[in-house]
């Protein structure tokens, strides 16, 4: 077991491409850290230069307290799960996860005695004379995890490891991976794409943006209080919605609308006094947005809307409106997925709305619980 230490560490390819840019990083021993962020913005690009499968090309890497920027993969003792978990399809599951200790001549009952306690906690005793074939994608998913396991690492990295399973799947494997890592408390990197994911299974998430870490936090923390509108945009789902207005007397005022705020939202966002007179960025996530004629939208300040469309999803809706403002990229791709055509807003109202698409309906908005960003910085005020 160790902490991972990242310090400075930058990646070019070429002379020009900067993939990862002056990334610093602490990872605490048996902490289970997400590294999650857009295709392409350089997480398996750090991952691998962890693993020591890529040079580092300045900076330093400690794991467990020894610089390891020198030393080949094989000697920084750690295990590396991918997206491919590429067994030995001609192997049982025994000589899978044994294979390693094979090849480090350990004797036959150490490795009988070590890959049984192995089968013990992933529940793969029953399967330990199968061929991967004859097992489920779960199951050989775990034989993946036998295998990294069976080599005692001081650190886990995985790479998207559940991304070519089946949702359902997923959904268990997920909760698996989490458990299997309590229970083995190994300090632990899981890079992914997926903000769901990132939220649900890791003790902190570290957010990449085009090789720039923009905040590493609790899930809690990420969701509550992004340090800006990248981070506000990515985290959540749907994702947070973004608009530009202009600060006066107290008001966020809009083309057609304008929106009281009170003292608490001026004591969330110390830095929003300063901006009176001037454009700000303010977001508004889907579940703060409320149907004005149920309840929970009843005391909240109101502004007119067009509902583009509804997806009707069992207790909540998923509603696409259209209001009279200009909505703000984020920089996140997939939140511009998010929004049906001619809709610039999306809303989570409970099933129990009589809001139907087509029609001109007021919004509540939950003022007290907006975000604040610079328009220029895009850093939360
Ligand atoms: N060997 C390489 N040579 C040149 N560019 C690379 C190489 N590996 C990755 N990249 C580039 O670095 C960026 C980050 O890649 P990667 O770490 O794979 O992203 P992610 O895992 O977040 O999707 C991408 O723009 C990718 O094209
Ligand atoms: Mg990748």
């Amino acid at each position: 077991m160790a902490d991972v230490v990242l310090d400075k560490i930058c990646k070019t390819f070429g002379t020009e491409f900067h993939a990862i840019k002056d990334l610093s990083l602490t990872i605490r021993d048996g902490e289970f850290l997400i590294l999650v962020g857009p295709s392409g913005c350089g997480k398996s690009t750090a991952l691998r230069m962890i693993a020591g499968l890529e040079e580092i090309s300045s900076g330093t890497l400690s794991i467990g307290g020894e610089n390891v920027v020198d030393l080949s993969p094989k000697d920084r003792n750690i295990a590396m799960v991918f997206q491919s978990y590429a067994l030995y399809p001609h192997m049982t599951v025994f000589d899978n996860i044994a294979f390693s200790m094979k090849l480090a001549g350990k004797s036959k009952d150490e490795r009988t005695k070590r890959v049984n306690e192995i089968a013990k906690t992933l529940q793969l005793t029953k399967v330990l004379g199968s061929k991967p074939a004859e097992l489920s994608g779960g199951q050989r998913q775990r034989v993946a995890m036998g295998r990294a396991m069976v080599r005692e690492p001081a650190a886990f990295l995985m790479d998207e490891p559940l991304s070519n399973l089946d949702a359902k799947l997923r959904v268990q494997m997920r909760a698996e991976i989490v458990s299997l890592q309590r229970q083995l408390a190994v300090t632990t990197i899981y890079v992914t794409h997926d903000q769901t994911e990132a939220l649900t299974m890791g003790d902190r998430v570290a957010v990449l943006k085009g090789g720039v870490l923009q905040q590493v936090d609790t899930p809690k923390i990420l969701y509550s209080k992004p340090v800006n509108a990248f981070v506000a945009g990515f985290i959540g789902s749907p994702s947070m919605n973004l608009f530009q207005g202009r600060l006066e007397k107290g008001c966020v005022v809009l083309p057609t609308f304008s929106l009281p705020l009170s003292a608490e939202a001026f004591a969330r966002s110390p830095g929003l006094t300063a901006f009176e007179g001037r454009t700000v960025l303010f977001g508004i996530r889907p579940e703060d947005l409320h149907d004005s004629k149920l309840a929970s939208g009843a005391m909240h300040p109101t502004i007119p809307a067009t509902v583009k469309s509804i997806e009707e999803l069992g207790s909540e809706w998923i509603v696409h409106l259209n209001i009279d403002a200009v909505r703000v990229d984020s920089g996140d791709p997939d939140a511009v997925e998010e929004l049906s055509s001619a809709a610039n807003a999306v809303a989570k109202f409970e099933a129990t709305s009589h809001a139907r698409a087509g029609e001109r309906i007021d919004v509540a908005i939950d003022v007290a619980k907006l975000h604040f960003f610079d328009p220029e910085s895009h850093l939360a005020l």
